[in-house]
């Protein structure tokens, strides 16, 4: 695993909310809640690197050059389904962010991602994206999503992976695929189970944030 590729954002709130999200008895409306929060972290640590450009401001007292971020625009791409949980979280760092999404199921039995949907911004291939889904566990959907993107002339520099919950297995597919790419995760556990949940992750993300358990 390349540790400078990952991040992993353990600010004690971070861990704090994590750890109550994490409980199986947590209803829906509590579960969205917490993921939208983290997220705010997640994506505060992944906007870290934005560029900034001197601007010139007319305070009430004085002329003063300031800094505003300049560079690429943002867009967020959800993987559906439970990706979505973590949009307004994003947009509440970046609002004028654009918003593609990739539909994205795991088949139970072989663990292999299938698309079902892709809709993009049409200047995609000209933003920073940031992808977002609140787990990466055997890493291939998040490769397919990826993937998907460069397809659509998206260069992998550009391009951020943001999480609540990483594998280990999913953090080396991921980095072995595209190294590029970022890592941002609030935790890194221990390892996937024999059905390929994260252990001790938070069961189906999908799930639990729209109540279909
Ligand atoms: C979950 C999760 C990721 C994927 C992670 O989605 O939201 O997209 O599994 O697994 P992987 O790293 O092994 O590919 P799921 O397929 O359950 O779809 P859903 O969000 O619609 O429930
Ligand atoms: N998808 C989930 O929603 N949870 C896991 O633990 C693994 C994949």
């Amino acid at each position: 695993m390349n540790k400078e590729g990952l991040h992993i954002v353990n600010h004690p709130l971070v861990q704090h909310k994590l750890a109550i999200l994490r409980d199986k008895d947590l209803g829906s409306k509590d579960f969205r809640e917490l993921v939208d929060e983290i997220t705010v972290f997640v994506g505060y640590e992944a906007t870290r690197d934005l560029p900034l450009k001197e601007v010139e401001v007319e305070t009430p007292i004085t002329k003063t050059t300031q800094k505003m971020i300049t560079g690429k625009k943002m867009a967020i791409v959800p993987i559906l389904r439970a990706g979505l949980g973590m949009v307004d979280g994003i947009l509440s760092l970046s609002p004028a962010a654009k918003v593609g999404h990739i539909g994205m199921y795991r088949d139970e039995e072989t663990l292999e991602p299938h698309e079902y949907f892709f809709k993009m911004p049409s200047d995609i291939e000209e933003r920073q994206v940031l992808v977002v889904d609140p787990m990466l566990a055997t890493g291939g959907s998040a490769i397919l999503a990826i993937e998907a993107l460069m397809k659509r002339n998206v260069s992998p520099a550009d391009i951020k992976f943001l999480c609540m919950v990483a594998a280990p297995e999913g953090v080396e597919a991921l980095q072995a695929a595209h190294p590029e790419v970022e890592i941002y995760t609030a935790a890194l556990d221990e390892k996937l189970n024999e059905d390929g949940y994260i252990v001790p992750g938070l069961g189906d993300a999908g799930d639990r944030l729209f109540g279909t358990l």
